[in-house]
């Protein structure tokens, strides 16, 4: 939608408060005992995923209203924009194509006269070599050595999407390349690093789209520094290469633009696991494992682009996430995955999301008029169960809970597998019946009907991973629309980083200080008495 009418004057808005306003007073336990059908009619697979969403405040009117409501805000015109490559994201007048980045080969797909497609491929197969000459060892160190070490500098998407995935795939990762991912400026992560590491075989990836992100910089130049002691500049080009879009800062860098892996501003950075930035995970499990990861995606992405809304993976996650926040005032969502090798999947959707979606500005300029993205958190079950479950079932917030489970392991620990399953399922099944019917003392009976949505994996490969990937895109692409905000910028990271590079001045000479409120001031020159 983009008129100054705003979303809760349309008439679809007003039919789901409507619809809403009774789904609040039903009972998750009733609804399934009313219909026999319930779990196979709110169960859909799709690019190899199983969602059962069953376990929600909703009937199929529900999902019909939501989806009449999604139409109304243009859900499937923009779906298509973003895959023609429109620049649907308004502010940085940028097509929005990480899409493209997993299409089969042979696709065309011109932009300004070029195929992008054809220059996505060119870029893999550049990628292909590369990790195939360090994974064989064919590709020596200064000193002869084969690579034994990689490590990612990067932060944000240019390394929550590689390290998750890394650690997601870690069953066929290359039992001789140990991966490393250096991202905070804190030197204690530096300092924690380098022992662990011989220059003479240790390849360092410096990852970012901008290549100005000053906590990559700071610890670029650092591994730089730490490289040189044992190394001349000469042999930088055999350990150091660059992911980026910006070739010329690449260069002022001083790593030589043959040893650079490129992708595209119409790839948003918390989408570019598929680009060159997954050069890590690529090097970790091998050209053919990344491209099934890019499968995985790309049945997804079709899935997405074809299905109807009642009947679409990620509009449902999104449809069913915003009935929450608008009508029910749900203020988070946990994300519990039961797979320990998803350990950072938590992490890596709190960017996806929170960073796309926390906006107050609608795409069209105007104030949002409802709540927008709620706070995404997690971690993996069983461990959260010992944690913090206590609140889910008996605090007095309602917190959706979204299950990731894979039904088979990959390990031969049936017993331990199975057990974890029965968790999981246990604990969607306690937040929906709690103990209801059973005598027990107030402070050990719970009501139950809170909601959860359980998303099944056959196993963690990597074509499953690349789909889980894309589902969540997706839905937080439709959550975007649905609150007619732009979900493919982030203008409010820029003030702190504004500010920070002011304080650090001052840290380092007084006499640039500025005016700043006592506590900022009082802080700073605690900080510099501190430090000398
Ligand atoms: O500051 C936020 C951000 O721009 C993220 O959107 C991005 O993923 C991260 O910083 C890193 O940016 P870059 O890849 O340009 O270093």
């Amino acid at each position: 939608m983009s008129s100054d009418q705003p979303l809760t004057a349309l008439p679809e808005y007003a039919a789901l408060e409507r619809h809403a306003a009774l789904a609040r007073h039903w009972q998750l336990r009733e609804l399934f005992a009313q219909d026999p059908q319930r779990a196979a009619r709110f169960t859909l697979d799709a690019a190899g995923l199983c969602l059962d969403y069953s376990k929600n405040h909703i009937d199929a009117q529900a999902v019909d209203l939501l989806a009449d409501f999604a139409r109304a805000q243009q859900v499937e015109t923009l779906r298509d924009a973003m895959f023609n490559g429109e620049a649907i994201n308004l502010s940085e007048r940028r097509p929005v194509l990480h899409t493209l980045l997993r299409v089969p080969r042979g696709t065309r797909f011109m932009l300004d006269g070029i195929d992008a497609a054809a220059e996505v491929h060119q870029v893999l197969d550049r990628m292909a070599v590369f990790c195939d000459a360090v994974r064989s060892g064919a590709w020596k160190g200064f000193d002869g050595h084969a690579i034994t070490d990689v490590v990612n500098i990067g932060i944000g998407g240019s390394d929550l999407g590689p390290v998750m995935c890394c650690d997601a795939l870690r069953p066929y990762a290359h039992p001789g390349l140990r991966m490393h991912f250096l991202s905070n400026v804190d030197g204690h992560a530096l300092q924690a690093l380098l022992p662990a590491l011989d220059p003479r075989t240790t390849l360092v990836i410096v990852s970012s789209k901008s290549f100005t992100t000053r906590e990559t910089m700071a610890n670029a130049q650092a591994m730089r520094r730490w490289f040189l002691q044992q190394a001349r500049e000469a042999d930088l080009a055999r350990h150091f290469v660059a992911v980026s879009t910006n070739a010329d800062e690449v260069a002022r860098f001083g790593i030589d633009t043959t040893n650079m892996f490129p992708f595209w501003d119409w790839v948003g950075g918390r989408y570019s696991v598929w680009s060159a930035i997954g050069l890590s995970l690529m090097l970790s499990v091998g050209p053919a494992h990344f491209r099934d990861f890019l499968a995985g995606a790309h049945a997804m992405d079709e899935h997405f682009r074809s299905a109807p809304l009642q009947r679409n993976m990620p509009a449902l996650l999104a449809m069913t996430g915003y009935w929450y926040r608008q009508f029910f005032h749900t203020a988070s969502l946990l994300i519990a995955p039961y797979h320990q090798d998803l350990h950072l999947f938590p992490a890596y959707l709190r960017q996806l999301e929170m960073e796309s979606n926390g906006k107050d500005v609608t795409r069209d300029g105007h104030p949002v008029q409802t709540a927008t993205c709620p706070v995404v958190w997690g971690s993996v079950g069983t461990n959260g169960q010992h944690a913090y479950f206590q609140l889910i079932h008996q605090g007095t917030d309602l917190i959706p809970v979204d299950f990731i489970a894979a039904l088979k392991p990959m390990h031969a620990h049936l017993d331990q597998h199975k057990m974890l399953l029965a968790n999981c399922f246990a604990q969607a099944e306690a937040l929906m019946n709690g103990t209801v019917g059973q005598q027990l003392p107030l402070h050990r009976s719970f009501d139950g009907n809170r909601p959860s949505n359980m998303l099944l994996l056959e196993q963690l490969t990597p074509v499953a991973l690349g789909a889980l990937l894309a589902l969540y895109e997706h839905k937080t692409f439709v959550q975007g629309i649905l609150w007619n905000i732009n979900s493919f910028d982030q203008w409010g990271v820029e003030l702190g980083k504004t500010l920070a590079a002011q304080i650090q001045t001052e840290l380092d000479d007084p006499a640039t200080t500025k005016v700043h409120d006592s506590s900022t001031a009082a802080l700073v020159a605690r900080a510099r008495a501190a430090l000398g």
